[in-house]
């Protein structure tokens, strides 16, 4: 028996830690970075060590990241220049001592604090002044258009005068900085500056000024505050800088530990292609894939990382932007694409995969023809399905349902295993959603339960009957189902709670 087909597949939800690993948060921000414990127990599970663990959707690099502290091949992969040069950027952390990119840190507090700081008190007219006679230090990316959901029409309406001009006076400096690693580790620092010093930074409530975010993050588009923060530029900087040393401390430690019990042989690779045309390099190697693609319309991230890609010189070609796995976004990419791309995602995934190694897709949407074309792609490739977590109701879970309760926060996670058995998928099944609603019920023991694991649980369950086509409700359908079937939400803890008027129910629910 080899290690793979002795893997027993996790079948519980994983508490999320999203703030611990100084490697993840507070370098860089990202959209939808996965809890890095998550990720992690994830690897560990499905690879051993010396395997080449991929994300084809990597994001900021959590799952490539954490393979490379755990002896694995971490390869990361992204259409959008932005995560690969974070992924990549935290990765490399790895190389170099900490002293280097300490006195790289020192050098740009000696070159720009007194600078930033003037600048910080100046008036606008001061200001201006200040760019006719000092104009090499004023250096402009181009003034790009932005996409047409923003507030402002043009990059440079994106900040401030003085936004603008300190973060080019600390881009200037770092690009004097002698050693490559440090230059690239405080070029991460500066990006990441780059998100607050901007006028889509938005102070959060009852915090300090300076917490908080930009809106790409929160609401996915270009939206301009009111009365824009002007945070000082080079504490601003200085915190993020040292948040990266943080991050590389970090990792040092990781690695140093692991060099003392048994040894750190980890690697790290990036690519940054469609995920189809890295199926034909990657060919049947990979033994475990971790990825969450994008979830339909809610982000177009290459839209939204123009911010950063167009200052940091990373455009993307027409070609990425057109193979961005999205609907709607700057070149309005078809939902009918989407889902038919998103299929064949998997496929290229499991073509990747050797035999009997392991797949985990993160997904959640209320649009069921999503989860049919990662479910009936998977089956079709010569892939089982072995597990579907709901991982839902964690901090963040809960801050999105006091948002909006009616959206389906948390997501699944799919795990499969390429066994080769090819499953024609069919269209021929019954499904009496109510009966399938009343026996999950019956096997809870709680008084109240996530919407979300509901509806996941139906899905799934549709999908196993062949039936997942029958599923054809709207979002509120949905809920409308599950008061139908005796539960009341309840708006303080964001879970449906038996109904006490409904007598028959409260028989089945505390089975
Ligand atoms: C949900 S995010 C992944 C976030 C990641 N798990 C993390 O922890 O940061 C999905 C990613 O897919 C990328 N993407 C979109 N279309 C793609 C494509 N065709 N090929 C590869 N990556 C793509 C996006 O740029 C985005 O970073």
């Amino acid at each position: 028996m080899n290690f793979y087909s002795q893997v027993k597949p996790i079948e519980t939800r994983i508490p999320a830690d999203r703030q611990r690993a100084k490697r993840h948060y507070g370098v860089h921000p990202y959209f939808t970075r996965r809890p890095y414990n998550v990720v992690r127990e994830y690897v560990l599970r499905f690879s051993k060590e010396g395997d080449i663990v991929l994300d084809p959707f990597g994001g900021s690099g959590v799952t490539a990241i954490e393979a490379l502290l755990e002896n694995r091949l971490g390869i990361h992969n992204d259409i959008n220049p932005l995560a690969n040069f974070i992924a990549t950027g935290i990765a490399d952390l790895r190389f170099g001592s900490l002293e280097e990119y300490e006195s790289a840190l020192q050098f740009l507090k000696q070159e720009c604090e007194h600078t930033l700081n003037k600048m910080h008190g100046m008036s606008e007219a001061e200001l201006l002044e200040f760019k006719t006679i000092s104009p090499n230090l004023f250096q402009f990316p181009e003034n790009v258009p932005l996409p047409r959901t923003s507030d402002v029409k043009r990059y440079f309406d994106l900040f401030t005068l003085k936004q603008l001009g300190s973060l080019a006076l600390l881009r200037k400096a770092i690009e004097s900085i002698d050693s490559k690693l440090a230059r690239r580790a405080m070029l991460l620092a500066w990006s990441a500056t780059l998100a607050k010093l901007n006028k889509t930074f938005l102070s959060a409530e009852g915090r300090a000024e300076s917490r908080g975010g930009s809106s790409v993050f929160s609401i996915y588009r270009y939206k301009v505050a009111k009365e824009p923060v002007e945070l000082a530029p080079w504490e601003t900087f200085f915190d993020r800088a040292t948040n990266v040393l943080k991050a590389k401390a970090e990792i040092d430690q990781t690695i140093r530990l692991k060099k003392q019990t048994g040894g750190w042989h980890g690697g790290f690779q990036s690519y940054s292609e469609d995920v189809e045309q890295l199926a034909c390099r990657l060919d049947n190697s990979v033994d475990y894939i971790f990825t969450d693609p994008p979830y339909g319309g809610h982000i177009s991230y290459l839209d939204l990382s123009t911010i950063w890609n167009t200052w940091l010189g990373l455009t993307p070609s027409l070609s990425q932007r057109q193979s961005e796995l999205i609907v709607g976004g700057e070149l309005s990419l078809p939902e009918k694409e989407y889902v038919e791309r998103l299929g064949r995602s998997v496929k290229a995934c499991i073509k990747m995969l050797k035999r009997e190694r392991w797949l985990s897709i993160v997904f959640q949407h209320w649009n069921i023809s999503y989860f049919e074309a990662i479910l009936n792609s998977a089956a079709e490739a010569g892939a089982e399905l072995k597990a579907a977590i709901s991982q839902v109701g964690d901090p963040v879970w809960s801050m999105h349902k006091k948002k909006n309760s009616s959206v389906l926060s948390g997501e699944m996670i799919l795990t499969f295993q390429k066994n080769g058995v090819v499953r024609k998928t069919s269209h021929r099944g019954r499904f009496d959603i109510s009966d399938a609603l009343t026996q999950v019920l019956g096997e809870f023991r709680d008084e109240e339960v996530l919407g979300e694991y509901l509806f996941n649980r139906i899905v799934i369950e549709a999908w196993k009957k062949s039936a997942i086509h029958t599923l054809t409700f709207s979002r509120g359908e949905f809920l409308q189902l599950l008061s139908d079937a005796g539960l009341k939400y309840d708006q303080l803890s964001h879970k449906w709670v038996r109904d006490a008027s409904q007598s028959q129910l409260s028989l089945s629910f505390s089975k």
